[in-house]
């Protein structure tokens, strides 16, 4: 039982800590979009995440702040990210795992200048000991995430051939690691992984949220 000394030590801390702020507010006034739109807009665009180095990608901060809000709300200690990009979305998860007393966010990219930034934003905002960014294919590095998991965010990439997408792919291989009543979260409403999370044989429950201004996802 948390001791009333502890609640309010904990509540001190949360996603407003100006160090952390000031990190999100500079990659907020840095985002920029691919001139064309990017592969997701564009089936023109190139769809090698090498060509989009110095593009986040990233989610916005009302997504941040409601990755931050459920893993504070559950407790969570231990969360995985497919993907980290320039580690806007790990900013918010190493936030909750600080707040929350201690805890990992398990991160992952292919492509390394992405990874160097991350680490970089991840220093300058103080939160780098609650964060491992595992360099490489997240379909390879994913595989063992050291035990279970609370939360996932699958906020992924689109391939450029027919087959599964990386968000299915991902997710299937991350759903055993997942622990009982722990919560999974999508951008980009890719059609076979929303056929997997809302197929009742696979366990989920599944809400779609408006978020991003004027667009919905699930
Ligand atoms: C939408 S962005 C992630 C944004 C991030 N969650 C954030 O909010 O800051 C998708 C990222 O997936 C990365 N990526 C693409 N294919 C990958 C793969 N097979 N394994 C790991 N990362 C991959 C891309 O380089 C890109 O940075």
């Amino acid at each position: 039982m948390p001791t009333e000394t502890m609640q309010s030590e904990t509540l001190k801390s949360t996603i407003r800590d100006p160090r952390v702020v000031a990190v999100i507010e500079r990659m907020q006034a840095e985002r920029r979009r691919p001139p064309t739109g990017g592969p997701r807009e564009n089936p023109e665009d190139s769809h090698n995440p090498f060509d989009y180095s110095d593009i986040g990608f990233s989610i916005h901060p009302e997504q941040g702040d409601l990755i931050y809000m459920l893993c504070r709300g559950m407790r969570a200690t231990r969360v995985v990210e497919f993907a980290t990009s320039v580690g806007m979305s790990t900013l918010y998860f190493a936030a909750a795992m600080r707040d929350n007393g201690g805890g990992k966010v398990i991160g992952s990219e292919l492509v390394p200048a992405k990874v160097a930034t991350a680490k970089r934003n991840l220093v300058e905002a103080g939160l780098a000991d609650y964060a491992e960014i595992r360099e490489g294919d997240a379909r390879q590095t994913l595989r063992d995430l050291g035990g279970p998991v609370d939360f996932a965010l699958i906020d992924g990439w689109p391939l450029d051939d027919e087959g599964p997408s990386l968000a299915l792919q991902v997710i299937k291989m991350v759903a055993p690691q997942l622990r009982l009543g722990g919560y999974v979260m999508n951008d980009n409403a890719e059609p076979d992984f929303l056929d997997f999370i809302r197929d009742p044989q696979n366990g989920f429950l599944s809400v779609t949220l408006p978020q991003k201004g004027d667009r919905v996802f699930g």
